[in-house]
């Protein structure tokens, strides 16, 4: 027994030995151990053999570096080097932790070749490096589990799935991948990948630090532009994204990762200035080619020098200059193109005639110039085109769903004309390049005639507009006299508003003064006499907030007043600030308001008036459901989406709507929709961005899974909205009418026809022979993935627009909406009737106030 004993210890021991060296060639290394080169040298292992790190020596070359490359393929790509320039000369290297409790790579002669130089802390002994399954290599605090440095944080040459690629477009720092110097050498080389965060977001191999070699063009939330084959379904089998809104450090980040999370996908700069995706094929046994750049001589960056365009297509060689310009040096490309006929605002008057305005010409299938100014606040066409004649400099402007207006004030450099696909550019030219020699002539003679009867015309609208502010004046204030005391005195008749109209009160937006007299303050007496003391015929309808009147103002203008009901949770001073706020949002797809009125309990707010209603009035009605033909309800579904990007994303609010619905969806002389009570939800519930709130506004039918049930709220609610309203508008039924059938709802009726391949029948029969078949099936289909109930799964708005718009997109495929049809009742059972026709809903302990449509 004893014998036994003894002879075991030894034994055990051995074991011990082992498993303790068998655990070091697994994946980590503590304080105290080492990983050692040498004959016996055994790499790290990630836990699934995916990643190794270990010492290796590079094609032809004898010098050992640390690196990292991939673990169980035969084509052991290296992807990351620690001590890329300073090689260790003979198998001595050592990598361990250091007593400051750094990771350090040291050679023969104890000197330190590499270290992740991090300052060191108090608690250096508790510290341990792993490699990871995604080619990670993460030293870590064992208990608090913190992250103190990690590979993917200092890239060499390589950029792996999940590996977050930085930008602050404050400091413009930038972490790039640097290429290789040569095949057997990883020391820095010529040629760095990174992101340009000037203006638009775009992907930039340059040379040296300094010249441009190739650009990705413009990041539109989706795509890169400036990729010719980069089609939405490429997009969704990239997964690339961009973080946003950025860090508290005002940083922003991209990172990719693929659909496939099994597939071994890399780019990686080339040692020669090639960008390269790489994907492995295990059947071939090889590193497959997938993409590269740049790729044509036409992605060489400015091949064609300034103001020209390259075309592989082109007649007379790839180069030519873009409409207007003629070359500088003809047979020198480098040398670009220049201007041929003057602007408008560069020509000396006292010399050439004065001739007409700028016009533009549309550059179709193009990959966008570099340097662009994004505008992200406008969207619309003609504030995008006035910003660009307002200034000399402007030689161009493209609009870009997903980015917006985008003007550039300076020479157009790497334009590229693309077979398919691409955007459209709208350059600046003089009158005579785009309308023809003709009308110029025309337009000396007409000239005289034209000028005088412009000047007339100018002298009317002088006249007309300061008679009409002095009336506008009148009718704001109840005295009849413009001086911003009598606002004071009108308004100090009520004691508790007293306060928030003393004089013009400055407040501060994005930095600017604002002063808020911007902003008409409507009298009481004004409001009562335009709506007829709110006469019962006057009332337009009543939404979640209140009765809404028509009234007409004293000079014939017609407005609509809505009256607010309840209370708003806010003081008087926050509810006026916010209602400044929301004046200044513009835009074509939302109701503007035109002032506010306050006295006492009162609290209206004035919009112009809509004359042909809601959409509801048209959609809903069977007399009057064929007067909105596919191609006008097209248009809707497009304008609703601007206005809901607009709040969502390019408005500096940041606005949720929370209560989008056909009612709330206005329509202008022109059946242009508008979107109204945006704002409504901000005024009244404050302004969480995505929050658990304690009131939920919203209507039955038209709320998500996620907001109904758990009072969770975020743009994709709204999106979930738009999608029950784009069925709505498509079928012209109401969600709620399919409630007792046996699909439970409009949504799971449509997701019925949708997944038996006969959406078609889901089209409004009214306009179903006439319709665009094939955008009435992209726009159910885009529907049903707004309505999935994971609201990470749902499509931004912005990429809702690139997916309504775009003719050739892959979309993914939707997941079956289940809220609606079966855990509907759960919720009914909850709901109970309050005094003031809003509805409690009980869930989570909190009590959610619904307020319910008509
Ligand atoms: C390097 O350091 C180790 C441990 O401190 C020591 O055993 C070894 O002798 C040193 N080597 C040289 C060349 O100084
Ligand atoms: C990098 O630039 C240097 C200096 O112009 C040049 O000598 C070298 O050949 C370049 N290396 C590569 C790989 O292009
Ligand atoms: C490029 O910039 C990086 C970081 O600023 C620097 O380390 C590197 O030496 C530069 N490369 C060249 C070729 O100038
Ligand atoms: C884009 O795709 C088309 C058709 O698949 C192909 O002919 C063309 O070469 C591709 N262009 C690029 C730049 O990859
Ligand atoms: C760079 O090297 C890769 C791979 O060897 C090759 O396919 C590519 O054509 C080279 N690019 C240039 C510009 O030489
Ligand atoms: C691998 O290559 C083969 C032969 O070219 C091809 O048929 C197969 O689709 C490839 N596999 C993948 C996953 O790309
Ligand atoms: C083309 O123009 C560039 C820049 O002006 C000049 O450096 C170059 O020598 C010119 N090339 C030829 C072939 O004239
Ligand atoms: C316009 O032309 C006149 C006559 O040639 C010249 O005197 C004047 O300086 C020019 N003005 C500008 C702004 O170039
Ligand atoms: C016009 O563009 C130039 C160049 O970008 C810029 O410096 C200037 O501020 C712009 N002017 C106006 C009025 O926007």
């Amino acid at each position: 027994m004893r014998n036994f004993r003894k002879s075991s210890v030894p034994l055990s021991l051995f074991f011990c030995f082992f498993l303790y060296e068998s655990s070091i060639a697994a994946d980590k290394i503590r304080r105290g151990e080492s990983l050692r080169d040498g004959p016996n040298h055994s790499p790290l292992v990630s836990p699934q053999k995916t990643f190794e790190l270990g010492f290796f020596s590079p094609g032809s070359s004898t010098f050992r570096y640390l690196g990292i490359w991939y673990g169980n393929i035969e084509d052991k790509a290296v992807v990351w080097v620690a001590n890329r320039a300073t090689p260790i000369l003979d198998k001595s290297g050592v990598l361990t932790i250091s007593d400051n409790g750094n990771l350090v790579l040291l050679d023969g002669r104890n000197i330190t070749v590499w270290s992740s130089n991090i300052e060191s802390s108090n608690n250096n002994n508790n510290r341990i490096v792993t490699i990871h399954d995604s080619g990670n290599f993460v030293l870590s605090e064992i208990d608090t589990q913190r992250v103190i440095w990690e590979s993917f944080n200092h890239p060499t040459d390589t950029f792996l799935p999940q590996m977050r690629v930085r930008v602050n477009s404050q400091t413009g720092d930038n972490l790039a991948f640097v290429s290789w110097k040569s095949e057997n050498d990883p020391s820095p080389g010529n040629y760095t990948l990174g992101i340009d965060p000037t203006g638009a977001p775009e992907i930039v191999l340059w040379e040296r630090n300094k010249t441009r070699k190739w650009r990705s063009g413009q990041w539109n939330s989706a795509i890169f532009t400036g990729i010719q084959n980069m089609s939405l379904l490429t997009n969704y089998l990239y997964g690339f994204k961009l973080s946003s809104p950025p860090d508290e450090t005002g940083s922003v980040y991209f990172t990719y990762v693929p659909s496939d999370p099994s597939t071994l996908l890399r780019f990686k700069v080339l040692y020669n200035g090639t960008e390269e995706e790489l994907r492995w094929n295990e059947t071939l046994k090889k590193w497959t080619k997938f993409q590269s750049e740049p790729d044509t001589e036409c992605d060489k960056y400015n091949r064609c020098g300034r103001f020209g365009i390259c075309d592989m297509k082109g007649s007379n060689g790839i180069c030519s200059c873009i409409k207007g310009y003629e070359p500088v040096s003809v047979g020198n490309w480098s040398r670009g193109c220049r201007r041929r006929t003057p602007l408008k605002c560069e020509r000396n008057t006292s010399v050439e005639a004065v001739r007409g305005e700028d016009e533009f010409f549309t550059l179709k299938s193009v990959k966008l110039p570099d340097f662009e100014t994004p505008e992200h606040n406008l969207v619309d066409p003609e504030d995008c085109k006035e910003r660009c004649l307002n200034n000399c400099s402007c030689s161009a402007y493209s609009l870009v769903s997903g980015i917006g207006c985008m003007i550039w004030n300076q020479d157009l450099v790497d334009i590229q004309q693309f077979e398919a696909g691409g955007s459209s550019l709208h350059i600046r030219l003089a009158d005579s390049e785009v309308g023809g020699k003709k009308k110029t002539k025309i337009a000396v003679i007409v000239a005289g005639v034209v000028g005088v009867v412009v000047l007339l015309g100018i002298f009317a609208l002088l006249l007309w507009r300061f008679k009409r502010k002095k009336d506008v004046l009148g009718t704001f204030c109840c005295k009849n006299t413009d001086t911003s005391d009598d606002v004071v005195v009108n308004m100090t008749k009520s004691k508790e508003t007293a306060t928030a109209f003393s004089g013009s009160v400055d407040i501060m937006i994005e930095g600017k003064a604002v002063n808020t007299s911007e902003l008409p303050v409507f009298c009481m007496k004004v409001i009562v006499a335009a709506t007829k003391d709110f006469a019962k015929e006057n009332e337009l309808g009543r939404g979640g907030f209140g009765p809404v009147y028509k009234g007409v103002l004293e000079d014939g203008q017609e407005i609509a007043v809505k009256r607010l009901s309840g209370k708003s949770g806010q003081g008087v001073d926050e509810f006026k600030n916010e209602i400044i706020l929301i004046a200044k949002l513009q835009h074509r797809n939302l109701v503007r308001l035109l002032g506010c009125c306050f006295e006492g309990e009162e609290k209206m707010l004035i919009y112009e008036y809509m004359p042909n209603k809601s959409l509801d009035f048209f959609l809903f009605d069977e007399t009057k459901q064929a007067l909105i033909d596919w191609k006008l309800r097209f248009a809707i579904i497009e304008g609703i989406a601007r206005g809901l990007l607009y709040l969502h994303r390019d408005s500096r609010l940041r606005i949720i709507h929370r209560d989008l619905k056909v009612s709330n969806v206005l329509l202008d002389a022109e059946m242009n929709p508008k979107i109204s009570d945006f704002g409504m939800a901000r005024i009244f519930g404050g302004n969480q961005n995505e929050a658990n709130t304690v009131r939920v506004v919203g209507t039955y039918g038209y709320m998500s899974p996620e907001y109904a049930m758990e009072g969770l709220f975020s743009v994709k609610s709204d999106v979930y909205s738009f999608g029950v309203l784009l069925l709505e508008i498509i079928s012209g039924k109401r969600n709620t009418s399919l409630r007792s059938s046996e699909h439970g709802s409009l949504i799971g009726y449509a997701w019925y026809l949708y997944t038996h391949g006969r959406s078609e029948e889901l089209v409004d029969p009214k306009i179903r022979i006439t319709c665009n078949k094939r955008e009435a099936l992209r726009c159910i289909h885009v529907a049903m993935l707004c309505v999935q109930d994971s609201a990470a799964e749902r499509p931004n708005m912005a990429a809702v627009l690139l997916m309504l718009e775009s003719d050739t997109a892959t979309l993914p495929v939707p997941k079956q909406p289940t809220f609606t049809s079966t855990r509907r009742n759960s919720i009914d059972v909850n709901f109970a009737l309050d005094s003031s026709q809003q509805y409690i809903v009980s869930s989570n302990e909190i009590t959610n106030t619904v307020v319910l449509g008509r």
